[in-house]
């Protein structure tokens, strides 16, 4: 039997409720494909600075990095906003990146047909869209050096090395290969050298993949492009900052940012969690939308662990529950039959289920019509 290691990080808010539907449909892909998923719960965020006063500790880090992959609830709330940079939650999340070395993020804002209605912008423009975000990680301002603040002044430093430019174009051309697109990389060269020696990089590496479109756009025409006419982008990749800005766009594209899912992946390492974020306001109540996360488990169970039918027909449960017309509150519309967390993952489950049943008639099929 094949065997994986999973880190779970649960979090804060309602990281631990969407976090309970994706280990209950782990459960069952593990048992229809004869894996053993040996599952580590363990605390990230606000959770972990409660228990040990430190958003996350060496012990967690250490166990994620002999996991095969780590999925990731989210982080953060306003009773730790006060803290200082280093204390914060988010701080967590920034060191699971850099230790793990998970430079390249993929943030893929796909349109669901039956939610089109869903997305504050015209359906005509939206419908038919699909954009792959390819966000820098682990570099520029994020994690540039010297920063700080005192009374007079704060400071950050922004600074790409060639190899970290170098190795995220290659992540953003690959894909784009395979999904026959293109490629835009946004930067703000007009202003920045940072971006210049990006605009650079991206050309240089691009000499390897002649077949795969490139075109530049800077970054405050990207963000007006993408509302304007999303159809136009296809593979973006841009460096961490101006990634963490252009995928909240991208995300409200598609209607609500509790459907989306997003890798993140290294040389060694990989951790998937939905792009959404705490939204204290509903933790607890069993409302929070599950799909972000069960759509990360998907990206793992096809990215990192191979599994790609496994991940195909999670994807096609998600899409049939949405088809029917369920829907947890964030996605509701007046005829929608609203569900909570715990029913959305019933559904999703159930639709999986089904999925088999119809490949499994289709293969009888198949081989009565052979014989
Ligand atoms: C994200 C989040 C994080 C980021 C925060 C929580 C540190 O906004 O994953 O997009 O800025 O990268
Ligand atoms: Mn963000």
């Amino acid at each position: 039997m094949k065997s994986f290691k999973i880190t779970t990080l649960p979090g804060d808010g309602i990281g631990p409720e969407v976090m309970d539907a994706a280990l209950a449909v782990l459960d069952l892909v593990g048992n229809e494909y004869g894996l053993n998923f040996e599952i580590k719960t363990e605390l990230a965020g606000g959770a972990s600075l409660d228990q040990f006063n430190e958003p996350i500790t060496d012990s967690v880090l250490q166990s994620c990095l002999e996991s095969d992959a780590v999925l990731l609830g989210a982080v953060g709330g306003s009773k730790w906003d006060n803290l200082p940079q280093e204390k914060k939650p988010e701080k967590g999340l920034l060191k699971l990146r850099e230790v793990l070395g998970l430079f390249s993020n993929l943030r893929p804002a796909k349109i669901y047909g039956p939610l089109a209605d869903a997305s504050s912008l015209k359906k005509d423009v939206i419908v038919g869209s699909d954009v792959m975000v390819v966000r820098e990680l682990t570099g520029g301002i994020y994690f540039g050096n010297p920063r700080g603040h005192n009374e007079q002044e704060g400071f950050n430093t922004l600074r790409y090395k060639k190899y970290e430019v170098e190795r995220i174009a290659k992540v953003a051309f690959e894909l784009a290969r395979k999904r026959n697109g293109h490629v835009t990389s946004v930067d703000k060269a007009n202003v920045l050298d940072s971006s210049q020696f990006w605009r650079n990089v991206v050309h240089e590496v691009h000499q390897d993949y002649q077949d795969v479109p490139l075109s530049n756009m800077y970054v405050d025409n990207a963000a007006m492009q993408l509302v304007r006419d999303p159809k136009q982008f296809n593979v973006i990749v841009t460096q961490n900052m101006f990634g963490d800005i252009l995928s909240d766009i991208t995300a409200m594209i598609t209607g609500s940012m509790g459907m989306l899912p997003s890798a993140s992946l290294g040389e060694n390492h990989a951790m998937y969690e939905p792009v959404h974020g705490t939204a204290p306001e509903i933790a607890g109540q069993n409302k929070a939308n599950p799909i972000a996360m069960i759509g990360s488990v998907a990206m793992m169970l096809e990215i990192t662990l191979n599994q790609t039918e496994a991940a195909h027909r999670l994807n096609n449960a998600i899409e049939s529950v949405l088809d029917n017309g369920i829907r947890t509150i964030d996605i509701a519309s007046s005829d929608s039959i609203i569900v909570t967390t715990e029913e959305m993952k019933d559904e999703i489950i159930k639709a999986f289920k089904q999925t088999d049943q119809s490949i499994s008639n289709s293969r009888e099929l198949v081989k009565e019509k052979n014989e």
